[in-house]
């Protein structure tokens, strides 16, 4: 029992009483005027929180900043575990991960007494140049999902709320308060919407954050469609949904927004002033019930989050400890990416060199800086950089040299720095290409060390053209942390195999790109209209470049190994699946070849051969991450659901699978398919 404030306790303070009886119970308490100071923060001294109802002991509701941990700006200037990029979580494929990185986000929230993280945010990559790449996941909906899902239950499982952003279709920073995301029905649900269906429907999120930019001609924040119809009719959504920081400005109604399913406007008030709100309600505007609705969403997450208790529960949380550190580090190992390694420049043997050479801009960089890149921006107790960690690595052993002409191996640290243009909220870049100085960088260097490995620091896929061919290793870490040098220097050095594979095609040009292709501004940033068409429908990422048959630069799901591994022995549990809710499972073997331990990820992908409408010529339905030491062999299952061979059918509304013939292929990226099968859908 906690916050008892009379003799007799009220219902809704009864920690034993079901939520949805609480909920009902301080809904009958509440004046028309406390509802609706309900419905956003107190002012502009508190933009993180909202306002607290003294009389009934409701306590303010304290948000954190997410998704790569505590944002700075957002928790009063703490420090906290700094976590890769969530593009590095993704490239690690590893749901596992996924929920610890979770977990540790909602105990670092527990320890500071704050109730929610404004994370995981699942839009998808339509474009490489997204200004906010780095901060999602994948180009694709199934993996955005499944890593998502596991983060969600991770932090919700510490009693700390999470909040899905930015519904919907907020693709792009280019006039994002004010752009208009041009989609049909059916690509709308099946790629953009479809990670936000999941993941309501599989980890029940408490909130969902709506998004600056219109969809569709409406905006997020009084999208009835989108919030009413789709999140909670359809799919059940029991949370609340707030405004993005300020997205409210451009509409013009309080009713727009209330009956559009809009609980709370944050940073303040805005269209939710007590005056504006009181003459719609008094105009009759919208209806009681409509009101009770959004605030009793609201009240149901601040039971959950306990926030009414404040965490009195026995657990603390913790923040900064070495176990958090570890996880950041390990995911950093994990979601690092291989991308090219001829002559087995990697890992480098220390017994075997005597001089490597460092340099490029990201050597000693440091990423986790007040508002680097923009919200997101974690600032760590401490920071290991690349240098940094080879520094410690090399010690004793080899000398670390300036001239790369006098070295055995030299290393390169490029790529993008958060700063404007280069992966960071508020502007996307402008070009695919590494800076100019940078790319003169490589060559130069590698005209004086044939040894030359690039490692590339970026959120987002970068160009390669101009140097690739030049040099031998390139890895990829991604932003990768408070931890990262140290992740960096151990697969650098071969303590680690790196184990990532990419979330995200590269593009050998812009382009190539579906966003880019037609050259017109009409699919990317805009019309004169600010319309943003998106002309390419479902065919985004690798399903674009498959349909039309153009060579990226490194497909979707690609990356190397220091070990080597092979899928064989390959058998489906049965030929036919029956119905929406059946399971087909995949029995195989994967051995380690070589004599190094690593990981391996085991794709799926499914061809719908014959389908009345258009489908991808490959979506990933499965996938699984397995460890093997040299010349281990594991059996392993994996799982294709029938649902996730289903299209979004228009004619219904409603998600399908037609009868017919898949096309089973399994790989080790989307391209390098070692098996096929087939399997019918009765
Ligand atoms: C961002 C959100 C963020 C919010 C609060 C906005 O500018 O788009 O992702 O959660 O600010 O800081």
């Amino acid at each position: 029992m906690s916050g008892q404030r009379e003799d007799k306790v009220l219902p809704y303070l009864d920690d034993n009483l079901d939520i949805e009886s609480r909920v009902l119970d301080l809904l009958s308490h509440l004046t028309l005027k406390e509802k609706f100071e309900l419905l956003s923060s107190p002012g502009k001294r508190r933009i993180y929180g909202t306002k607290a109802i003294k009389r009934l002991g409701i306590p303010s509701f304290k948000m954190t900043d997410g998704p790569l941990g505590l944002s700075y700006q957002s928790t009063g200037l703490k420090k906290a575990t700094r976590f890769p990029a969530t593009i590095s979580l993704a490239a690690s494929w590893n749901r596992g991960l996924a929920k610890e990185m979770g977990i540790v986000i909602g105990k670092e929230i527990r320890s500071l007494n704050r109730h929610m993280v404004l994370a995981p945010g699942i839009n998808i990559d339509r474009t490489p140049l997204n200004g906010r790449t780095f901060e999602y996941f994948s180009e694709d909906p199934f993996l955005t999902k499944e890593l998502a899902v596991h983060y969600v239950k991770g932090v919700q499982s510490e009693g700390i709320g999470t909040c899905l952003k930015h519904y919907a279709a907020n693709n792009q920073e280019t006039n994002r308060r004010s752009c208009s995301s041009e989609v049909d029905e059916r690509t709308l649900h099946e790629l953009y919407l479809r990670a936000f269906r999941a993941v309501v429907k599989e980890a029940d999120p408490w909130a969902v954050m709506a998004c600056y930019n219109k969809v569709n001609g409406v905006y997020g924040c009084e999208n009835e469609y989108l919030i009413r119809k789709v999140l909670m009719e359809k799919w059940g959504f029991k949370g609340f949904v707030m405004s993005d920081w300020f997205a409210t400005r451009p509409i013009e109604t309080a009713e727009g927004c209330i009956n559009g399913g809009l609980s709370l406007e944050m940073p303040w008030p805005n269209k939710y002033k007590f005056k504006l709100l009181d003459k719609a309600y008094v105009e009759g505007k919208f209806s009681d019930e409509v009101l009770n609705d959004l605030v009793g969403r609201y009240l149901r997450a601040m039971f959950l989050t306990s926030a009414f208790s404040q965490h009195t529960d026995g657990s603390k949380g913790a923040r900064n400890t070495p176990e958090h550190q570890n996880l950041a580090r390990r995911i950093a190992e994990e979601g690092t990416v291989l991308l090219k390694n001829e002559r087995s420049m990697l890992p480098i043997d220390l017994d075997s060199i005597d001089r490597i050479s460092v340099l490029g801009p990201n050597l000693k960089k440091k990423f986790g800086r007040f508002l680097y890149g923009g919200s997101s921006a974690v600032v760590p107790p401490y920071e290991i950089t690349p240098l940094q960690g080879i520094r410690k690595r090399c010690k004793d052993k080899v000398q670390i040299v300036k001239d790369p002409a006098q070295a055995d191996i030299a290393i390169v640290f490029v790529g993008l720095d958060h700063g404007r243009g280069k992966d960071s909220e508020s502007s996307d870049r402008t070009t695919l290409e590494l800076p100019e100085e940078q790319i003169e960088l490589i060559n130069k260097t590698a005209k004086l060390n044939p040894n030359t490995i690039i490692v590339l620091i970026a959120g987002s896929p970068i160009a390669m053209n101009r140097w690739m061919d030049n040099v031998p290793a390139i890895l990829l870490p991604w932003y990768a942390g408070m931890e990262g040098g140290n992740a960096i220097a151990n697969i650098l050095f071969g303590d680690t195999s790196p184990s990532g594979k990419l979330p995200i095609t590269f593009p050998k040009q812009l382009s190539d790109s579906p966003a880019h292709s037609s050259n017109n501004t009409r699919t990317f940033p805009g019309d004169e209209e600010k319309k943003v068409h998106y002309e390419e429908g479902i065919f985004v990422g690798y399903r674009w470049f498959e349909k039309q048959d153009i060579e990226p630069l490194f497909p979707f799901g690609f990356g190397l190994s220091f070990a080597e591994f092979k899928i064989d022995n390959v058998h489906l549990s049965k030929e036919s699946l029956v119905g929406k809710d059946d399971v087909l499972t995949i029995e195989l073997d994967v051995t380690n070849i070589s004599n190094r331990p690593g990981l391996e990820i085991v794709q799926i992908y499914s061809t719908d051969s014959d389908c009345s409408v258009p489908r991808p010529e490959k979506e990933l339905v499965s996938f699984e991450k397995v460890h093997l030491n040299p010349s281990d062999a594991q059996n392993i299952q994996l799982e294709v659901k029938a649902e996730d061979l289903a299209f979004y059918d228009v004619s219904q509304h409603d998600w399908t699978i037609e009868p017919g013939t898949f096309e089973i292929r399994i790989g080790k990226s989307s391209q390098d398919i070692v098996a096929k099968s087939s399997i019918h859908f009765n």
